[in-house]
């Protein structure tokens, strides 16, 4: 069960300094999106009314990232407290539970988060549920101080107690709040403390104070995971990595070698396909059902059809369309480009800006020659033409349907339906020259010594 009523803010006007980049924190890629979006698509989940999303200054990207969510901005970094606060207009009205979340927090999962929702709608009523965790090393994050009559305070590391600090429950930074009661209590929030910061944590205590009860809920430190640091985003991309791939494997994907094998957030992939170790998936990639991806291939923005098979070493760039049945080989890129059901290109190939007709067979060594400097031209293939090997395609070329083009042509005019094109130099061959040639070098060389 979860409480209908849920408005949800997210935190990310914090400037990530240690992660040492022009690029704001939450905007660095987790499986090949922003990880600022994998949280929103978490919280989605939860069907909330309104989603703010608290921006600092110069973060433009993550505003256009998060839309149509509003982002609303914080000019100055005055603490989480104040950070919220900044929500208050967009909240205006608002009396259901309000989900604070950190945008630099976005593994956590779903169950999590109703079972936050779930302790506020519960016995006493908490105007705050506070997630908890017991990360192998606290560190520095702010404990959760448990009374008897559950949470009374969260006490930030830098003004805790020795006694404090030696508690293991750690703030995660997520809370679940009584939205009638949350600016009421922002507002009542003070900066006299170690950082001189408007801490989110002290409306614990506040809520306290005025006799309302507060609670938490424990979470997985993997799922809680915040990332400040490069190490961190590793850290964290692993996770995701290892989340997509149990996904596929559950989902009927054969992985030979799991870990080697990298998946993007939106990667597609039918029952029966098989991935060779040493598989990279970019963005934008849809497998059908039986597809073959051996070992060592690089995939982003394409589509492969039913019972193709790709690779050792393919890459398949953004637009490639490869059908069913298709055979690519080792050492072939494809690039915005329809290979129509059943044509094979095996080996050392390049084919962008085109379409290969059905049952085409493409020679080793095919290049569609697709840039001229300054335009791409596009090159079609017609079905079941034969490209023989090392041919150059000057596009715009059309090779109409079932025509033959010789080994080692280049092919700069059209080629008429069911016809030969060879476009290379003619073979001479002499019979008996080679004796002759040796017999007089072999008469001029005795010549010079003889002088
Ligand atoms: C916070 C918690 C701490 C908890 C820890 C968990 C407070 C006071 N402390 O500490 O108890 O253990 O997170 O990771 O809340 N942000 C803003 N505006 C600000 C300040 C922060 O948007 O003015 C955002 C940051 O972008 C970040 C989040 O709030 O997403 C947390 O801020 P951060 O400074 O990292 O808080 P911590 O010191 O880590
Ligand atoms: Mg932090």
């Amino acid at each position: 069960m979860v409480a209908e009523n849920i408005a949800v803010v997210v935190l990310a006007a914090g400037l990530g300094t240690r992660m040492k980049s022009s690029l704001p924190k939450v905007m660095h890629p987790l499986a090949g999106r922003p990880m600022i979006n994998h949280l929103l698509d978490t919280v989605a989940a939860l069907a909330p009314q309104r989603v703010v999303v608290v921006i600092g200054p110069g973060m433009e990207a993550v505003a256009q990232a998060v839309a149509p969510h509003p982002a609303v901005l914080q000019a100055e970094q005055l603490g989480t407290g104040h950070a919220v606060r900044q929500a208050k207009e967009a909240l205006a009205g608002f009396t259901g539970t309000v989900l604070v979340l950190y945008g630099d927090t976005p593994l956590i999962g779903r169950p999590t988060l109703e079972a936050m929702l779930e302790r506020r709608g519960g016995r006493l009523n908490p105007a705050v549920v506070v997630l908890g965790f017991r990360p192998a090393d606290p560190a520095e994050y702010g404990r959760l101080v448990v009374g008897p009559d559950g949470l009374s305070a969260i006490v930030e590391y830098g003004d805790a107690t020795p006694d404090e600090r030696a508690l293991d429950l750690c703030n995660a930074g997520v809370m679940a709040i009584d939205g009638g009661r949350l600016f009421a209590l922002v507002d009542g929030l003070s900066n006299a403390n170690a950082k001189g910061e408007y801490y989110l944590t002290d409306i614990v205590g506040l809520a306290r104070a005025e006799g309302a009860a507060c609670a938490f809920v424990e979470g997985e430190p993997e799922e809680l995971l915040g990332i400040n640091t490069r190490r961190d985003l590793a850290a964290a991309e692993a996770v995701v990595q290892g989340r997509l791939r149990r996904a596929a494997m559950d989902n009927g994907v054969t992985l030979e070698d799991p870990g080697t094998v990298h998946l993007s957030w939106d990667t597609r992939l039918g029952q029966d396909v098989h991935i060779g170790p040493f598989v990279y998936f970019g963005p934008g990639v849809t497998i059908g059902n039986g597809v073959e991806i051996r070992s060592f291939c690089h995939i982003v923005g394409a589509t492969i059809a039913p019972g193709a098979d790709v690779g050792p070493f393919a890459r398949l760039r953004p637009g490639a369309l490869i059908g069913r049945q298709v055979h690519v080989g080792n050492f072939v890129e494809v690039k915005n480009a329809t290979l129509e059901e059943g044509v094979k290109v095996g080996h050392l190939t390049y084919l962008g800006d085109a379409r290969i007709g059905a049952g085409a067979n493409i020679g080793a060594g095919t290049i569609t020659c697709n840039y001229d400097g300054f335009n791409k031209s596009f090159t079609d293939i017609g079905k079941g033409a034969f490209i023989g090997s090392n041919t150059s395609l000057v596009a715009p070329v059309v090779v109409g349907d079932g025509s033959i083009v010789g080994a080692g042509s280049v092919i700069t005019r059209n080629v008429a339906e069911g016809s030969l094109a060879v476009a290379r130099g003619t073979q001479l061959e002499l019979p008996g020259w080679v004796e002759r040639f040796r017999e007089r070098k072999r008469a001029e060389k005795e010549a010079r010594k003889k002088e």
